[in-house]
């Protein structure tokens, strides 16, 4: 049931879910947003299966504190081992950012070999190469975990000319591009803030963020359900369970005034 005074409960561990946030703005300028980044126990991608579980059921519990519409699970990791527990234990349409990313390369590839760079969990549910075949049964994908990204990010190191940030992912790009792969899915939250510097290096392959694509399905799916806020303005909450202000000051080097709202400490 639609209610213009209810919001879209978005999370991640950290500051990646805001490039889901962004794209949401930018499509969506009504929508009343919280947001909650579980900024105590990241990063995820590194955590057992169990653990990310028990982190996911703990945010979506907070963010049921507010009159929430839909839920977008912006972090790959808890969409791909998170999401039936989820979806189980709360009974809200639930948007998430594997499949939506995964249609898009199924569709965009030209040679079928798609390289997905994603936390060592993400690659270990195998949850790309799952979707990714059911749009396109003959896609090989090649899988990559790159655990030195989320950190960079979380420290705002992701400038396009950063020498450590370059250093990095050309490691990381060569191991796909030796798999000759015409197409990458920043398949992290975190890594869209990336997004400039991975096109600089590999300029010849498709990217494909999975925060983009997953806002657009969010938009698709609430249109659909007859959800989408009608009247103008928009609130927009966030909430961290660290350090308030390391999230104000980074997410506002990234999002800048379209932040629009105060970040408060919370304890879940
Ligand atoms: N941004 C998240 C993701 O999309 C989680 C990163 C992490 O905390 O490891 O996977």
């Amino acid at each position: 049931m639609k209610n213009e005074s209810s919001y879209i409960g978005i999370f991640d561990s950290g500051i990646g879910g805001l490039t889901v946030a962004r794209s949401v703005f930018r499509l969506m300028p009504n929508e009343n947003i919280i947001y909650f980044g579980d900024t105590a126990h990241l990063p995820y991608g590194t955590k057992s299966d169990k653990q990310i579980r028990e982190y996911a059921v703990n945010d979506v519990t907070f963010l049921q504190n507010f009159d929430i519409k839909a839920l977008v699970i912006a972090c790959n990791t808890a969409d791909s081992v998170a999401r039936e527990t989820l979806e189980e234990k709360f009974h809200l349409p639930i948007f998430g950012v594997i499949e939506p990313a995964s249609q898009r390369a199924a569709k965009i590839t030209r040679n079928g070999r798609i390289g997905i760079m994603a936390t060592k969990a993400t690659v270990n549910s195998r949850a790309y190469d799952r979707m990714i075949r059911k749009y396109n049964p003959d896609a090989q994908i090649f899988s990559l975990a790159c655990p030195l990204l989320v950190p960079l990010v979380e420290n705002g190191r992701y400038q396009k000319d950063d020498p450590v940030v370059k250093l990095v992912l050309s490691e990381y790009l060569e191991e796909l591009k030796k798999e000759d792969v015409d197409t990458i899915v920043l398949g992290c939250t975190h890594y869209p803030l990336l997004e400039e510097a991975v096109r600089s290096l590999v300029p010849e392959l498709s990217v494909i963020s999975s925060s983009e694509a997953a806002a657009r399905s969010l938009k698709a799916g609430l249109e659909a359900e007859g959800l989408l806020k009608e009247t103008s303005g928009s609130i927009r909450r966030y909430y961290v369970s660290d350090d308030a202000e390391h999230f104000r000051e980074n997410a506002l080097i990234f999002v800048g005034d379209q932040l629009g709202g105060e970040v408060e400490q919370v304890t879940v």
